[in-house]
């Protein structure tokens, strides 16, 4: 039977569960990164660092719910703490005294947080710090970088793909993008030409801290403190997106693990223990943008408007005091961090016994994959980034994921993250599962 053939059979009810969604969801799907071909599987119950498909098969989980479950699935603090605020009430429409705790945890945690707001999501923390930064700085331009992703709102789709020169997404007017300048990483040059001719117009460079892409394309040494001191020198505000790197390199996120600091961070994800939920924290004088004001020149309401109608709200407020109370010793980041490392020498061995030409590489808790790539052996190589995010996807994406489903790992081609709860035999097995992929992969003619 060929590859594809088997992923049928043994994850039939998922396709007829897919069958049915594509008459609901456009592609099926909630999610577009949930996409793949036949189709997803489907999953009903998870716990630790696995789950279960509704065949009832066992996976052993690189998703960690897209990167915010450091404690696992499940994790019984977090059971506990949701389930008896689900009794006390979900929404009350008012202030809380865990909304209180989860902030001053935050405050605690992250360098720099004078003061916090909480969000829904990522994608609203990210947009509301970009605003903050405009705001603050009564400036306009918004500096990304290429390969860099931060949410889906309009101006956060520029340069995300290669070859970065039109936006991740239609229905965005071009005009929105007038403000936008999209960076090449690691090319310290480039942006110091961009603030020599506009540095009095950017208000703000925002980057993923450990790369693009959860670190698919990584800074290269000195980079980051290089672009710190370009933007205080410029009076350029300077934002971490943390959504991914925040309460996962080390409990004060990317601020701590680089020793760099950030004029605001945006954080999601590990926050709220795996629920909804965002935050956005800085200095009290940018921060206090937000706050109730009786400066008559402001505009309407003399304020940064933030409603937001699930902000703080109590289930996530529970699940993400409980996850902060655990992330704060470093225990959770620590062994998250050593467990990816055993990961990536793992398969770097597959790759080198199967001779199939690619090689795995991460930071902290997050690895990925280059596939039909060699010769990166330092950091500084990362120089030539561009390469990086070219994962062959299409035909390829989908056999390797069907053969790693196939094998009891859920992978995706360009990596994955851990969490603290991830065991050597695991590990093992996933190497295992990696290994046998690669060779199923070179027999059906898909790699070389
Ligand atoms: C770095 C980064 N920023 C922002 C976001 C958007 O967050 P959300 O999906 O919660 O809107 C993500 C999501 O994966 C992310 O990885």
């Amino acid at each position: 039977m060929s590859l594809a053939e088997q992923y049928q059979e043994k994850f039939r009810r998922s396709g007829e569960l897919y069958t049915k969604a594509s008459e609901v969801f456009p592609s099926g799907v909630t999610h577009d990164a949930r996409f793949m071909r036949p189709f997803p599987v489907y999953v009903e119950r998870a716990q630790g660092s696995h789950k279960w498909t509704v065949e009832g098969h066992e996976l052993i989980d690189y998703w960690t719910g897209h990167g915010s479950l450091m404690l696992g699935h499940s994790h019984p603090d977090l059971v506990s703490a949701v389930s008896e605020q689900v009794r006390k009430g979900t929404h009350y429409g008012a202030n809380h005294e865990n909304e209180l705790k989860w902030g001053q945890l935050v405050k605690e945690l992250v360098p720099g947080a004078e003061r916090v707001r909480f969000t829904s999501s990522g994608t609203e923390a990210t947009l509301m710090a970009i605003r903050l930064a405009r705001a603050f700085t009564g400036r306009k331009v918004i500096v990304k970088f290429a390969s860099h992703f931060h949410g889906w709102h309009d101006i956060m789709t520029a340069g995300v793909h290669p070859p970065y020169d039109v936006p991740d997404s239609v229905g965005i007017p071009e005009e929105v993008f007038q403000n936008v300048r999209v960076a090449p990483p690691n090319e310290i040059d480039f942006l110091e030409k961009l603030f020599a001719e506009e540095g009095q117009k950017v208000a703000a460079v925002i980057l993923e801290p450990t790369g693009g892409t959860w670190g698919t394309t990584p800074f290269i040494p000195g980079f980051l403190e290089q672009l710190r001191q370009l933007c205080t020198d410029h009076g350029v505000l300077l934002i971490f997106d943390e959504v991914i790197t925040g309460f996962r390199l080390a409990p004060g996120g990317a601020q701590e693990y680089f020793n760099i600091d950030a004029d605001l961070c945006c954080f999601a994800k590990v926050l709220a223990g795996g629920l909804p939920g965002g935050a956005v924290t800085g200095p009290k004088e940018i921060m206090d943008l937000i706050a109730y004001s009786d400066d008559p020149k402001r505009n309407r309401f003399n304020k940064f408007s933030h409603p937001g109608t699930y902000n703080a709200n109590p289930l996530s407020a529970a699940a993400g005091i409980a996850m902060l109370e655990q992330i704060k010793g470093g225990e959770p980041s620590r062994l998250a961090n050593a467990a990816t490392k055993y990961l990536i020498d793992g398969l770097n061995q597959a790759f080198k016994a199967t001779g199939v030409k690619g090689f795995a590489y991460g930071e902290g808790s997050m690895f990925h994959m280059a596939f039909g790539l060699s010769g990166y052996e330092s950091k500084q190589d990362f120089v030539n980034w561009r390469p990086l995010m070219e994962v062959p996807f299409g035909r390829f994406g989908d056999a390797f994921r069907q053969a790693m489903l196939l094998e009891g790992v859920d992978m995706l081609p360009m990596g994955g993250w851990l969490s603290a709860v991830h065991s050597c035999e695991d590990l093992d097995r996933s190497i295992e599962a990696f290994e046998k992929t690669l060779r199923t992969l070179k027999n059906e003619g898909i790699l070389e």
